[in-house]
C-alpha cells in the first residue's frame, strides 16, 4: 500500500501536512511529535514587518470546534529568512514545507516572496489571501474579491519559480469567479479553507470569549463546508486541490481525497493532540488497505455523487452542466 503523492514536481511522503498557524514553522511540535512520519507542513503566515498578534485570549474553544484570533503573529519576512528557513532546512528534511505568506496589500505580499524567494529549507508558497482576522484594508479578504485575488497571485507568480498555493475562504458566495481568477493568474494548485468567521460571546458577561471580539472558526464544524468547497472546485479545475477543515481521522482526510483533493492539512485536531496527524497518516494507510486499492491517490475525485456516473470520476461543469458552481 503506497501513500506517495508526486505532485509539484516532487515526492510527499504521504498526503497529510500540518496546515498554516497551528506548527510554527516546524519547531513548536518537533520535540513532541514525530514530523518525519508526516508528507510535509506550511509555516505560520509570514507579513513583511514582524506582528505582535492580537490581545488574549486568541483561542477558545466552544462545543463544535474552536474560535481562533491571533492576528498572524509572526517575527516578520527578514526574521523568518535569516533564522527560520536555515532551522528548517537543517531539521525538516525529507518533508514539503510551504511558506504561508500574508499582507495588508498586493506590495507586501509580492515584498515577502522576494525576501524568501532565494532562501533554503521549503518547497513553495501559499497565499494566504482569506484570514478572517486580517481582511485587506477598508475592503473584502482578498480571496472573495476576483479581480484583488488576481493581483496578488500575479505579481507573487512573477517573483517565484516555486509551487504556488493560494488559500481560499470558506464563505465564498460562488466558487468559479475566484477559481477562475485564481487559476488564470498562475496558481498551481487551491487549499480550501480557511476558517470561518464566528463569534462566541459568554452570554453572562455578555463579552466575546476571544480578546479581539470576533474571529475564524475551525474544527469539527468545518469540515463539510471545507468537502463541500473542495467537490465545488474539483468541478470547474484541474489544479491540484489540497482539502482543510476539520479533519482529526483518517476517515475525515479520506472524505477530502474522494472530494478531490490531492492532499490534506491538519489544524484544529493538532491543538488538542499534537500527535493528531500521525494518527491521521495512519489511520488513513489502514482505510487505503480496507479497500482494496494500492495507492491513496486511488481515492482522489473518487465520490460517488449523484450526477456523476457509476464511477465517481469527476468532471468539469462543460461535462455535466448540472454540477456548475
Ligand atoms: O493568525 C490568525 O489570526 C489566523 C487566523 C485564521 O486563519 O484563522
Amino acid at each position: 500500500m503506497d501513500l506517495t503523492v508526486d505532485l509539484f514536481g516532487t515526492s510527499f511522503r504521504n498526503p497529510v501536512l500540518l496546515a498554516a498557524g497551528t506548527c510554527g514553522f516546524g519547531e513548536e511540535l518537533a520535540a513532541v511529535a514525530e514530523l518525519d512520519r508526516l508528507g510535509g507542513l506550511v509555516t505560520k503566515s509570514v507579513t513583511l514587518e514582524p506582528r505582535a498578534g492580537n490581545p488574549a485570549p486568541r483561542v477558545a474553544e466552544f462545543g463544535a470546534g474552536m474560535v481562533n484570533s491571533v492576528g498572524l503573529a509572526n517575527p516578520g519576512a527578514s526574521a523568518v529568512r535569516r533564522e527560520r528557513l536555515p532551522w528548517m532546512r537543517d531539521h525538516l528534511e525529507g518533508l514539503q514545507v510551504f511558506v504561508s505568506v500574508a499582507g495588508h496589500t498586493p506590495e507586501e505580499f509580492f515584498e515577502v516572496v522576494e525576501i524568501l524567494e532565494d532562501g533554503p529549507g521549503f518547497l513553495g508558497f501559499e497565499l494566504n489571501l482569506s484570514c478572517p482576522n486580517d481582511a485587506r484594508r477598508g475592503g473584502l479578504p482578498f480571496a472573495l474579491d476576483p479581480e484583488e485575488l488576481a493581483r496578488v497571485v500575479e505579481g507573487a507568480r512573477d517573483r517565484t519559480a516555486r509551487p504556488l498555493l493560494v488559500k481560499l475562504a470558506p464563505n465564498t458566495p460562488a466558487w468559479s469567479p475566484v477559481v477562475r481568477a485564481a487559476e488564470e493568474s498562475g496558481a498551481d494548485g487551491l487549499t480550501l479553507v480557511n476558517t470561518m468567521p464566528g463569534l462566541v460571546l459568554d452570554p453572562f458577561s455578555r463579552g466575546p470569549l476571544l480578546g479581539a471580539g470576533a474571529g475564524g472558526m475551525s474544527g469539527p464544524a468545518l469540515r463539510a463546508v471545507g468537502v463541500h468547497a473542495v467537490w465545488s472546485a474539483a468541478r470547474l479545475t484541474e489544479l491540484p486541490l489540497v482539502g482543510v477543515g476539520g479533519i482529526a481521522r483518517g476517515s475525515d482526510a479520506a472524505q477530502y481525497l474522494l472530494a478531490g483533493a490531492s492532499l490534506v492539512q491538519i489544524g484544529t485536531a493538532s491543538f488538542w493532540d499534537p500527535r493528531a496527524a500521525e494518527r491521521v497518516v495512519k489511520e488513513l494507510g489502514e482505510f487505503v488497505a480496507g479497500q482494496g486499492v494500492a495507492r491513496v491517490t486511488e481515492l482522489v475525485g473518487g465520490a460517488r455523487m449523484p450526477g456523476s456516473g457509476e464511477d465517481g470520476v469527476r468532471r468539469k461543469p462543460d461535462q455535466n452542466p448540472k454540477l456548475e458552481g
